[in-house]
């Protein structure tokens, strides 16, 4: 089973491109599911396939085409109506602390709820073992990174909230509650914060398992390459795989003859990409198209410089929105670049540990930054890494607990970090 997450900036091609490698990898033979955790529905327009189905449909995979199906996930009710008994009780509490019920009401509101139900949906069709290879487009960067970290971020509050130990807990509630004066939570809702971690452990494991990768979609323009690299870094630094980049919407070279062979945005004759503007002798003596193949030649080496090794697929850009399963099936096959096969992975590193000089080195891929731009806190067991708006907590090995930090470095796109046993030795009075 593979998963394949497309993410990018707003408008790029992301729902194309999602949509293109299904349609490409089905047709190959391999049993694809699409699904978009967008709630703009534009993956059922892009297929040219009605995706929609009733709120809480148990079923609402929709078949496309044999061996492709579709889902658009749906609402986020169901989500919020189980976080409804979590939020009762942590408002009782808030009460109780004297916090304002509109501060309250606020503050219990759970986060991110139609991220959680398009999670809850990969788990369940990767789970269904119906599938080959799960393709899934993605919102624009900031939420899918959000999507992305929630996981994480939210098993750590619960965690915080519900004692792994609940039998412990029982016995333990009402000595809590005449400590505190405070109610305690009722079964049910450890129950469902049970149930919450569970789900988040298993997306969890989902999204961060060998199989998975993120693939980046980007134009070959300035702006969208400055954000794509951001985006890398941000998606290392939370420990997931990207295994490659697309170039979408690369134009065919001015004065280029046609009949060269394949190469960057330059379709074949009579390939299904032929009718570009002036695919004949037009090209030579289009200015604009000039222009622009100048930009994008320099957004090009931008991207190769930014992002190699990472195989970099370049697509063309069409005279046409690429709508139906046919017309994205033409556009997967005048890709060119470092294309391989969809169920393909390749080994990406995480955080690792080594005894390093009579203390240990942490090591975290962390590429496209500088020193300066990261940011590091010890807390307790906890390491925190922020590079601009994204932190990621690290629960640290239990072998660097009893560690203090003596250092850190950004080298070759890793972040070190050393570590040497807290030795001192402590008077006693
Ligand atoms: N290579 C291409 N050639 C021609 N048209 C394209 C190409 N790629 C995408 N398009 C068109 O560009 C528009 C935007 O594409 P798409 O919806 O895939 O982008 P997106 O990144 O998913 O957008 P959003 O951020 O809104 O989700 C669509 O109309 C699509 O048909
Ligand atoms: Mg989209």
């Amino acid at each position: 089973m593979r998963v394949v997450l497309f993410t990018g900036k707003g408008g790029v091609g992301k729902t194309t491109t999602a949509a293109a490698t299904a349609v490409q990898a089905a047709r190959q033979g391999i049993k694809t599911l699409v699904m978009s955790t967008d709630t703009a529905h534009s993956l059922g327009d892009a297929l040219g396939v009605d995706l929609t189905t009733a709120p809480d449909d148990p079923d609402p995979v929709v078949t496309v085409e044999p061996g492709l199906s579709a889902l658009q996930v749906s609402s986020a009710h169901s989500v919020r109506r189980s976080w409804r008994s979590v939020q009762d009780y942590l408002l009782i509490v808030l009460k109780g602390l004297g916090v304002d019920p509109v501060v309250a009401d606020e503050l219990t509101q759970l986060p991110g709820a139609d991220e959680i139900v398009a999670l809850l949906e990969l788990r369940e069709q990767v789970g269904s073992g119906l599938w080959d290879l799960v393709v899934v487009d993605c919102a624009p960067t900031a939420e899918t990174l959000r999507l992305l970290a929630l996981p994480e971020a939210l098993a750590w509050h619960l965690e915080k909230l519900m004692p792994v130990q609940r039998g412990l807990l029982r016995s333990l509630r009402p000595a809590a509650v005449a400590a505190t004066g405070l109610p305690f939570p009722g079964l049910h809702v450890l129950d469902t914060l049970r149930q919450w971690q569970e789900s988040l452990h298993d997306i969890q494991s989902i999204l961060t398992a060998e199989t998975t990768s993120v693939r980046l979609v980007l134009t070959p323009e300035r702006v969208v390459i400055a954000e794509s690299r951001r985006t890398l870094t941000s998606l290392r630094l939370y420990g997931f795989a990207v295994d490659q980049v697309v170039v979408n919407r690369v134009f065919p070279q001015a004065g280029r003859p046609q009949s060269g062979g394949p190469h960057a945005g330059c379709p074949e004759p009579g390939s299904p990409e032929a009718d570009y503007p002036g695919s004949g002798r037009e090209l030579t003596h289009n200015p604009w198209l000039a222009g622009w193949n100048e930009a994008q030649q320099r957004g090009l080496a931008e991207v190769r410089h930014s992002f190699e090794p990472l195989p970099i697929v370049i697509t063309p850009y069409l005279s046409h929105e690429p709508v139906g399963t046919d017309a994205l099936a033409a556009l997967a096959a005048a890709r060119t670049g470092g294309i391989h096969d969809v169920l393909t992975t390749t080994p990406v590193h995480g955080m690792t540990v080594h005894p390093d000089d009579g203390g240990y080195l942490l090591s975290l891929p962390l590429p496209l930054v500088t020193a300066t731009e990261v940011d590091l806190k010890r807390r307790g067991d906890e390491l925190l890494v922020s590079v601009g708006d994204h932190r990621r907590v690290l629960s640290l090995p239990s072998v660097l607990r009893r560690c203090v930090v003596t250092g850190a470095v950004v080298r070759d796109a890793m972040l070190g970090v050393r570590f040497v046993p807290d030795e001192k030795v402590w008077p006693v009075v």
